[in-house]
């Protein structure tokens, strides 16, 4: 059973695809969907590899090729994770897979966005459960889809609930608007069932005329800044601006940046954030710069379970990440060479964590849909968890 999770999904042009209306601003192909076409039901995703130039799915028939995307990053950034992970689940119960292996392999394909594993766990305890309450196989299959789809669902509502809190706390630490904002890796539609975490705030500002500029790290070595949310910004009309990450300095020292909004993937219990690398120098500019420095995330990515920075297991990912440059990324992982061009000295060691942890002494405030964090505290964030709507996964 093992092997069948080193297999990859089948790409398809997106011409071939369903049609999907056109909205403005959300990509035309939506970052995941369900569907049950009469060979049996498919995750599909939006091949975040081959963007921006080409928008074409990626179709999953099964839990590997999913793992497969995980870990090669067609599908990325921790709420999508989880709920990729639920829906993985439940392509499992609904393919006749061992469901408890299937979650167990999709919670582990990354280890430190923390949504990943809650939403796989939250289907296959909703899967057992169903079990356990008499239903047959294809019933348990289908609670599992359900639970899959309200991951989904609450993930989209709750982005649009951060939008409103964000938006009010750069109102209230700028008043005025003519916010110029930095932020890190991509973190909108791409990356949610929604528009997004933190870029779902400076899109709410851009709507309400009050973002001046979006400032936008490339984010080294994936480029998911350059590639993915210049591509969300482009597409929404915003006022961006793409910059390397070692230019961010000079861009503070200007006094050229009002706020830093970023994402996370796993928030420690003490206030803790993981975040693509590159975060935690940001936050020590901003602190310097006295600029707020501001994390935005659901409370899903609040993790009581580990206590603080240190016991966050940050992702190190293959070395040819950053010894070579891949255009499109199609080959960036699963292999030792990516099969890129190579920018450094064959044999050149690389140092590659894909996260860095930032403590929450630099993070000015956590802003998730149940409201806003600051200062940043242990005692903070727990009263934040027990407020939010709970789902016990056993
Ligand atoms: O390695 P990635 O592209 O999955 O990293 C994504 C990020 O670091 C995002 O900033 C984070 O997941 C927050 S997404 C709202």
């Amino acid at each position: 059973m093992a092997d069948q999770y080193a297999q990859s999904g089948e790409a398809v042009p997106a011409s071939e695809s369903p049609e999907i209306p056109e909205t403005p601003g959300i990509p035309a192909i939506p970052a995941i969907r369900w569907d049950e076409p009469p060979e049996g039901p498919v995750v599909v995703l939006l091949d975040q590899t081959r963007l921006p130039g080409e928008e074409s799915e990626l179709v999953c028939t099964d839990p590997p090729a999913l793992v497969q995307a995980i870990r090669t990053l067609a599908v990325r950034g921790a709420p999508l994770l989880g709920i990729t992970g639920a829906y993985g689940v439940a392509l499992a119960a609904a393919r006749g897979f061992d469901v408890d292996e299937a979650a167990d392999a999709l919670a582990g394909a990354r280890p430190t966005a923390v949504n990943l594993a809650y939403g796989a766990r939250r289907a296959q305890t909703a899967y057992r459960e169903a079990l356990a309450g008499g239903a047959d196989e294809r019933r348990a299959a289908r609670a599992v889809l359900a639970a899959a789809r309200a991951v989904h669902a609450e993930d989209a509502e709750a982005s649009g609930r951060m939008a409103v809190h964000g938006l009010a706390l750069l109102d209230e630490l700028m008043p005025g608007g003519g916010h110029r904002v930095l932020t890190h890796c991509n973190t909108g539609a791409l990356v949610s069932g929604g528009e997004g975490t933190a870029f779902a705030v400076a899109l709410a500002a851009h709507r309400e005329g009050r973002l001046r500029r979006l400032w936008v790290d490339e984010t080294r070595p994936l480029l998911q800044g350059a590639r993915l949310t210049a591509y969300e910004a482009a597409r929404n009309g915003m006022p961006y601006t793409l910059l390397t990450d070692n230019a961010a300095g000079s861009l503070f020292a200007a006094g050229e940046v009002d706020a830093v909004l970023i994402g996370a993937d796993r928030i420690a219990a003490d206030g803790s954030v993981a975040n693509k690398v590159g975060s935690y120098p940001l936050a020590v500019l901003a602190r310097y710069h006295h600029v707020p420095f501001i994390v935005v995330a659901p409370v899903t990515t609040v993790d009581p379970e580990t206590p603080d920075g240190a016991a966050i297991e940050v992702e190190q990912r293959a070395g040819h990440e950053v010894t070579e440059v891949t255009v499109p990324f199609v080959s960036m992982a699963g292999s030792e060479a990516g099969g890129g061009i190579s920018v450094a000295p064959l044999g050149t060691q690389a140092y590659n964590p894909a996260f860095d942890v930032t403590p929450p002494e630099l993070v000015t405030a956590v802003v998730t849909e149940e409201g806003v964090v600051s200062p940043v505290t242990a005692e903070g964030l727990a009263e934040l968890c027990a407020r939010s709507r709970q789902v016990t996964i056993s």
